[in-house]
């Protein structure tokens, strides 16, 4: 385990985040009354915020497993979260007990949960760091211990790239981490898109969260596009996440896909 690991004394508990903030969005219980009161802002303004963070968990299921069925064995998950309900190594070792898993996030409260649920489980580990460092994150003692380079990885990017507000910084974020994986890797995105929602609404939205810790820039579908460059989109594209690879009529808004909030797709890396 990463052993930069901040202490619950160290954590500000007043200044929102929108690590916790998910965490409430999905039921979750690490939060505090700060990320609960913000979180509430974003849902008066866009009520449909709560099943969006359950169609990006579901959205993350099908793309763990499309992945571990081309052969992927191991998965570097930037921004991963606080843990819920089927993380990425549940997924991935339940098709493939082997497979091996990394976690990245800033966040101390989304670190300090997953050390816990990831004790005794030797092939997945969390490391706290920032995406916005690839060079440490790549070469980082834990990322190397567990993920061979040489054989082609799952990188995931899930609700991540809307926490970095200039566009052309999202891009080459994302080509970093491209630039070290072999052909055969995948890379999943899932971005933020009001597309279809007022202009209004969009700024109210965006307003709650830059007085957060993590302040979101949401995008248009020919915004998110070119974070899949130099990447082979696999079918069915870059959509809103229910429609991508739905499983079950079931699934979380199926029939009005746009009202998820997020856009998601997968890249073969060429
Ligand atoms: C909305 S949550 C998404 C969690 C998970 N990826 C998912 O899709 O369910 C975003 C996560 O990204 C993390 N995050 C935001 N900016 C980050 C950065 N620069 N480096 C690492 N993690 C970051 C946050 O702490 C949070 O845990």
């Amino acid at each position: 385990m990463d052993d930069s690991r901040l202490s619950m004394q160290q954590i500000p508990e007043d200044k929102p985040n929108s690590a916790r903030m998910y965490d409430y969005f999905l039921g979750g219980h690490h939060n505090f009354a700060a990320d609960r009161a913000a979180a509430e802002r974003v849902r008066s303004v866009y009520p449909d915020v709560v099943r969006g963070a359950q169609a990006n968990r579901a959205f993350l299921r099908r793309a763990v497993r499309f992945m571990a069925q081309q052969g992927i064995d191991q998965f570097l998950d930037l921004g991963s979260g606080i843990p819920t309900a089927g993380n990425v190594h549940e997924v991935a070792q339940e098709a493939n007990p082997a497979a091996r898993v990394v976690y990245v996030d800033v966040e101390p409260i989304a670190v300090i949960h997953s050390t816990a649920i990831l004790r005794g489980n030797h092939q997945a580990t969390i490391v706290e760091a920032n995406a916005h460092e690839p060079k440490r994150i790549l070469g980082h003692p834990e990322v190397r211990r567990l993920l061979d380079f040489s054989r082609p990885i799952g990188v995931l990017m899930l609700a991540l790239l809307h926490f970095v507000l200039d566009d052309r910084e999202a891009q080459e974020l994302v080509s970093r981490y491209r630039e070290a994986l072999v052909p055969g890797s995948f890379i999943a995105i899932t971005h933020a898109s009001l597309e279809r929602v007022p202009a209004e609404l969009v700024t109210q939205f965006e307003r709650v969260y830059s007085q957060t810790t993590t302040p979101v820039k949401t995008r248009k579908l020919a915004q998110v596009e070119p974070l899949f460059t130099g990447l082979d989109v696999v079918e069915p594209g870059i959509v809103y996440v229910p429609s991508w690879r739905p499983e079950g009529s079931d699934d979380v808004f199926l029939d009005q896909p746009e009202r998820s909030i997020n856009l998601g797709g997968v890249g073969r890396v060429r």
